[in-house]
């Protein structure tokens, strides 16, 4: 009876694709459609008559397929979609949706059971996969946003810096187009006197240090050299020596200078202006004339070089700097410091380690080299061939006082390349006399201070010159020294026409 309920359906199961399987209530088979034989590799002779869960050597006899056979069928005509996951020996692991169905047949009365299986195991893999790999790439896109918040913020602080590095630049282009208008001695030092060689071994001794240097040494010796090399030595010459000369300006202006300002800080400061403390930062600050600074800039100062820190003018934002100093004098600073000129505190933070040139007359051995040295130098600027120097001349060259050392040697050798047209080297000025006077004040007198003997001597070469202080003829040029030095001098020694 029941085979002939199913071959009424024969055909139309047959067509079906889906695995069908009809059940009696007993829950043996009934029958099934091609496809089931073809999907679960089972013939219809060990499947027909057989209870259900004996198919495949009781491969079917699964928890889930019982619960639905004989707990939830019972209690309901048609259930959908049970999904029954199971390993099968021949065909693997399968996730089945089964649907289902009671089925009354009318003319016997009897109730089958028709079984549709739904293979979902690809579906299911690949949702599941697909469940895997979103939850894999939601972290992964989770990750890279955090990466990308974390290298925005670095970026941010990298913009900053560099905004603020291209403050110091500019600051530092600033002071460094001011300076290539002054013309520079490139540090070629000469000499070979054992006074300069012990110089030049405590420049490479402290070069690669922080250590503050103060460089020491009567006017035009070559002191300024010294400070270049001991920055062009050091970790730091990459950067620029920044240079005050703290002769050169009134105190407020020195105090700009250095410090730099606020716009509005005072009158006419209508932009901000980095101070060269700031320009130094990383780099060297070089405060020639240190003995000139004035008192009330001598604490500052101090401040800067024990804490590292200052304050813009018309600011009360502190400002580290890291700057290493050099200064330079040709003044007797303990002395300075006894007359109450100079602090003792800021004496003793700039004396850590002194380095002192010798006057060129403590070194006359250097002598004939500088004079070579420059007497082509200058013949190559002036486009003249290089003039000889004659023995006598040297010979009196190496006997003069040199008062203005090698900055004086520099500029009577520059007159006289200029006058000199035959290949021999002339000699303009009379230098000798100078040195006469000054030798019979001592041999006679002998009881003038240094400071005294230079005031007269300053005195009676502007008298010379009718106060000319600098230019053709000048003071400042038969002395040997540059115009803020002299002036300078002036003030110090209370020289006024
Ligand atoms: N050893 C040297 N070799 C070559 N040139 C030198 C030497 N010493 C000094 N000079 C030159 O002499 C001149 C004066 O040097 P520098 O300015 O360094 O002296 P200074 O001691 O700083 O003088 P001042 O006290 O007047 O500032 C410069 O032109 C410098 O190049
Ligand atoms: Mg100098």
């Amino acid at each position: 009876m029941q085979k002939a309920f199913l071959s009424e359906f024969d055909d139309v199961l047959g067509s079906v694709r889906e695995p069908l399987l009809v059940l009696d209530t007993s829950l043996k088979v009934v029958g099934a459609n091609p496809s089931f034989y073809k999907h679960f590799r089972v013939t219809p002779e060990n499947t027909e008559g057989a209870l259900i869960y004996d198919l495949g050597n009781g491969q079917w006899n699964i928890p889930k397929l019982r619960q639905l056979l004989e707990e939830v069928l019972p209690r309901n005509s048609v259930f959908n979609d049970f999904e029954v996951e199971h390993s099968f020996e021949y065909i693997g692991p399968k996730i089945m949706h089964l649907n289902a169905r009671k089925i009354h047949q009318k003319s016997s009365d009897a109730q089958q059971i028709l079984l549709a299986i739904e293979d979902v195991t690809e579906r299911e893999y690949y949702k599941r996969n697909l469940e895997i790999i979103v939850e894999a790439r939601t972290s992964e896109l989770a990750k890279a946003r955090k990466t990308a918040e974390k290298e925005k913020a670095t970026a941010e602080e990298a913009l900053l810096e560099i905004k603020k590095l291209k403050k110091q630049l500019e600051g530092e282009k600033t002071y460094l187009t001011e300076e290539i208008k002054l013309e520079h001695n490139h540090e070629n030092i000469i000499g070979k006197s054992d006074a300069l060689k012990y110089v030049l071994y405590k420049v490479e001794q402290i070069a690669a240090t922080n250590t503050t240097v103060l460089v020491l040494g009567e006017t035009g010796t070559g002191k300024e050299l010294v400070a270049r090399a001991v920055h062009h030595s050091s970790p730091r010459k990459k950067r620029a020596l920044v240079k005050i000369n703290c002769a050169a300006l009134p105190a407020n202006l020195i105090e700009n200078e250095l410090f730099g300002h606020e716009k509005g800080a005072f009158t006419g400061s209508s932009a901000r202006q980095l101070g060269r403390f700031e320009v130094a930062n990383g780099a060297t600050l070089f405060l020639d004339e240190i003995g000139e600074l004035p008192l009330e800039l001598q604490a500052k100062l101090l401040r800067v070089i024990q804490d590292g820190e200052f304050e813009r003018l018309g600011s009360s934002h502190t400002i580290k700097v890291d700057a290493r100093i050099i200064t330079a004098t040709n003044r007797n600073l303990e002395q300075e410091v006894k007359k109450g000129n100079f602090r003792e505190d800021l004496w003793y933070r700039l004396n850590v380690f002194p380095v002192t040139m010798p006057p060129l007359r403590d070194r006359t051995e250097d002598i004939p080299l500088l004079v070579a040295f420059y007497v082509k130098k200058i013949a190559r600027r002036l486009g003249k061939d290089t003039p000889i120097v004659p023995k006598l001349m040297m010979d009196a060259l190496l006997h003069y006082h040199w008062p203005g050392n090698v900055r004086e040697l520099e500029n009577i050798l520059e007159r006289a390349v200029i006058i000199s047209s035959g290949p021999k080297l002339r000699m303009v000025d009379d230098f000798d006399k100078p040195l006469a006077g000054l030798r019979n004040t001592h041999k006679t007198v002998g009881t003038k201070t240094l400071e005294q003997v230079e005031r007269d001597y300053i005195i009676q070469v502007l008298e010379q010159t009718n106060w000319k202080v600098s230019g053709k003829n000048s003071a400042t040029q038969i002395l040997g020294l540059n115009r803020s030095t002299l002036r300078a001098r002036m003030r110090k020694l209370d020289i006024n026409k």
